[in-house]
């Protein structure tokens, strides 16, 4: 397994290009899935959870054939080999349930695995089951699989989700575009990524709306086509890197950054004393001379704080100015990386869903053990502002979300490498 070693090495400048969202891409490609006619994905991140959808898909029998070194997805599938996706790949990604609502809507049955992912809480899968469930699938768990039907197809229904859930609204999104009838999600997620993929079911034919005000309406069509997509910017590896500067000091642009995509976010470096600029480019964030204030943070569906940047914000907040808490509200076991940023000299008290941290003057470079993907990412974060050497252990969770993070970082001055089989 390979780790990464950060050396504290001062300010950082320069530009970052941010990639298309492995978030969103994950559930685009899936959407191949509800159509005879090809689907063309640009704009897409090169990330080992790209790779295994791609896997997955082709499990299936889709065909998924990389362009421009893989930021063109060509996908297609006019006919299933099988509707059976197997534990071997499914267990490895959470994001492969979302194979699961495409399949039943267009072929009217499908058997999917329960899935795993990251180890960040239970993260069960009942809220998709219920949602298929509400358009007329019938649904049995057995033996670790899902098995779905819907002999003679799904039809529209009303589904309110009881909490908000990113996956479920995207796996009942796709699924009702071919249902018969009108279906109504309500209390959907709004997340950026279910807005990228609506427009993108949109230029394959269906007929959605409200996919941003927490009421999805979707009149189901008959067949869908296919359609070219540009993967909307990722939020999360923008606002990562937007930590980076506000941490270490210096000017960095992030190319292709958007505000409205990390608006929350936002909020809380203006409250801590980061400046955000809108550039041409991008977002360009500055840290001056004085010192980042402790800012309280509470994570929230979109347009929320988001969880994934929960992580990288408690690392700037470890050599903040006062007190901050951070209260994690989407996922119950989300602050692995409080212990190991702990090693590093951080003073973080976590009782529950609440992280309370004191900021010190200094954090020290240490060896630490990435647990989860944001996790990795903090760590690394708060190794560029350490002082000394810091050795990121199992960073294989990094190669999921992050496109060429050690050259990214590189490119602005960071001393960042990657050592082989560690
Ligand atoms: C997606 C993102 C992930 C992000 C999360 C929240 C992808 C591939 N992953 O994950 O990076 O952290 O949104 O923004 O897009 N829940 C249930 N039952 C369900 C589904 C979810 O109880 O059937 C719960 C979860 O345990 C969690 C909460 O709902 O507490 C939100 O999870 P959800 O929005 O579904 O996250 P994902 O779609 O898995």
């Amino acid at each position: 397994m390979d780790s990464i070693v950060v050396t504290g090495n001062g300010p950082l400048n320069g530009q970052i290009p941010i990639a298309g969202a492995k978030n969103a891409c994950l559930t685009l490609m899936p959407a191949t899935l509800l159509s005879d006619e090809p689907l063309t994905l640009t704009n897409a991140p090169r990330l080992s959870d790209i790779a295994m959808m791609g896997t997955l898909l082709q499990s299936l029998g889709a065909e998924v054939a990389q362009m421009q070194g893989g930021k063109v997805l060509a996908l297609s599938s006019h006919a299933l080999d099988t509707h059976v996706a197997e534990y071997d790949i499914v267990r490895k990604m959470r994001a492969s349930i979302l194979v699961l609502g495409p399949m039943l809507a267009r072929d009217g049955h499908a058997i999917v695995s329960l899935p795993g992912g990251c180890a960040i809480g239970a993260r069960p899968v009942d809220l998709h089951l219920r949602a298929l469930e509400a358009m007329g699938a019938e649904l049995d768990l057995r033996d670790g699989y899902v098995h779905a039907k819907a002999s003679g197809g799904l039809r529209g229904g009303t589904f309110e989700f009881p909490i908000v859930s990113v996956g479920a609204t995207e796996n009942a999104l796709m699924a009702a575009t071919l249902a018969k009838g009108t279906t109504v999600l309500k209390n959907a997620a709004r997340e950026p990524e279910i807005a990228d993929l609506a427009r993108c079911l949109r230029k394959m034919g269906a007929q959605i709306e409200g996919e941003e005000t927490g009421t999805i309406t979707v009149q189901g069509v008959d067949r869908l086509g296919g359609a070219t997509h540009a993967v909307v910017p990722d939020r999360i590896e923008l606002g990562t890197y937007m930590i980076a500067p506000a941490i270490c000091g210096g000017a960095v642009e992030c190319l292709g950054g958007r505000i409205e995509l990390v608006q929350a976010f936002c909020d809380a470096l203006d409250r801590a004393g980061i400046a955000v600029e809108e550039t041409e480019g991008g977002l360009t964030v500055t840290r001056g001379d004085t010192p980042v204030r402790a800012v309280d943070v509470v994570t929230a569906p979109f347009p929320g704080f988001p969880t994934d940047l929960q992580a990288q914000m408690m690392a700037l907040m470890c050599t903040a100015e006062g007190t901050s808490v951070l209260e994690e509200r989407i996922f119950e076991n989300r602050f692995m990386h409080a212990p190991e940023l702990m090693r590093m000299g951080a003073q973080i008290d976590v009782q529950g869903g609440t992280a309370t941290v004191t900021g010190v003057d200094r954090l020290r470079g240490a060896p630490v053990m990435a647990t989860d993907l944001r996790a990795s990412v903090s760590l690394i974060l708060a190794g560029l502002a350490a002082e000394g050497e810091t050795t990121v252990h199992r960073v294989y969770h990094l190669d999921r979300g992050y496109e060429s993070v050690e050259q990214k970082l590189r490119n602005v001055g960071a001393k960042i490498e990657r050592i082989s089989g560690q």
